[in-house]
């Protein structure tokens, strides 16, 4: 990214995991005021997956973690760094990164969480770069892993219908090819955004209380079309701005590949861009929004059915609760 850097940041392997237990449309028309038909026309979601009981927002990040060093061929102690993005730590802390480098056993490595809700797996890319391109690090992990079902509240159809749990990740290294990997990124915060998504309770300002509990404020909350207009706005427009910086016109873009939020949130930044649909990532029908793992998950799996070739130029972009938003250029090298 940096022109005094002697090496780029590439992603030399990807890996998924999503969760064995399906929840469909139904399930949730079964016991609220909702449909089958609103969900999908109003969102693009027909199912999505939930962890079990027992299994933590680290079981799904050792899982795609595990798909990715296989991929590669390397085991866990060649790590150098592993960064998670998520908003379901397993706990506050210790940090999730803590807990998945024991279960992995990556006994040489270092790492940390980021919160940046839906923009965790861009800002944690652009940070994962800075590491590599500094010459300080040659192998860093970067994993978006959600338990979303632990924070929504079942009973608001307004919030319980759109999320779902998963896990992926990149693996990250140097490349003396300039011409590859993590190219350019634009990123961006805005804390007055924050009012119309957040988790009110369990945190110092609100601790956890029986009156907390009792208030739902341990769930998400979100003004939802308040958000809808600015995140098209916000990944549209810093994409152009990226492209525009990169000399790229949107025949050059093979995929964009956006943040998973809503089809319709989609297919506006899309239109805005003035990029074809068949040039869009796409998995949100299948797994509904899995914040930081939204972006990962999808371009893992459009790896896997061969549909990435290497020297493709693609721009991830996203855009969450903070605000927080931003776009990576990103040049296929595997
Ligand atoms: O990933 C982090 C960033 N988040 C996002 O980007 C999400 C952005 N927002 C959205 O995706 C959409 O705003 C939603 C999917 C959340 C809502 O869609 P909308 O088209 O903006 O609906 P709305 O909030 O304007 O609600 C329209 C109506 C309301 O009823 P009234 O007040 O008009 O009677 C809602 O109560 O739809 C109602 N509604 C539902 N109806 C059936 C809301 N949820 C449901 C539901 N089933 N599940």
């Amino acid at each position: 990214m940096s022109k005094f850097s002697k090496v780029n940041a590439y992603v030399s392997a990807v890996g998924h995991w999503m969760p064995r237990r399906v929840v469909t449309n139904h399930h949730f028309a079964s016991y609220l005021d909702t449909t089958d038909e609103w969900i999908k026309t109003r969102t693009g979601i027909s199912e999505r997956r939930f962890l079990e009981d027992d299994q933590p927002t680290s079981y799904a990040a050792v899982k795609a973690i595990e798909a990715t060093l296989e991929n590669r061929g390397i085991s866990a102690e060649e790590l150098d760094l592993i960064i998670v993005a998520t908003v379901t730590p397993d706990m506050i802390y210790p940090s999730t990164a803590c807990i998945i480098q024991e279960k992995i056993g990556a006994k040489n490595c270092w790492g940390y969480d980021i919160l940046a809700a839906c923009s965790g797996f861009i800002f944690s890319l652009a940070t994962a770069a800075q590491f590599i391109e500094s010459g300080m690090h040659k192998k860093v992990l970067v994993v978006g892993a959600e338990k979303m079902s632990a924070i929504v509240n079942m009973q608001d159809r307004n919030t319980c219908v759109l999320f779902g749990d998963g896990a992926a990740a990149f693996l990250l290294e140097p490349t003396e090819d300039k011409s590859m990997g993590v190219m350019d990124s634009i990123l961006h915060i805005d804390g007055k955004g924050g009012k119309f998504l957040f988790q009110p309770a369990g945190g110092s300002l609100n601790p956890t209380t029986h009156a907390t509990v009792d208030k739902g404020m341990q769930f998400v909350h979100q003004e939802g079309q308040a958000v809808f207009k600015e995140a098209v706005k916000g990944m549209a427009d810093i994409s152009v701005e990226l492209m525009e910086k990169n000399n790229l016109k949107s025949g050059d873009v093979a995929f964009l590949v956006p943040h998973q939020a809503n089809l319709r949130i989609i297919q506006a930044c899309a239109d805005r861009m003035k990029v074809g649909m068949d040039k869009v990532m796409v998995n949100i029908q299948k797994y509904g929004n899995t914040t930081s793992a939204t972006i990962p998950s999808c371009v893992s799996e459009y790896w896997q059915e061969g549909k990435i070739k290497k020297g493709d130029n693609l721009i991830l972009t996203s855009f969450g609760a903070g605000f927080t938003w931003g776009s990576i250029l990103l040049k296929w090298g595997i």
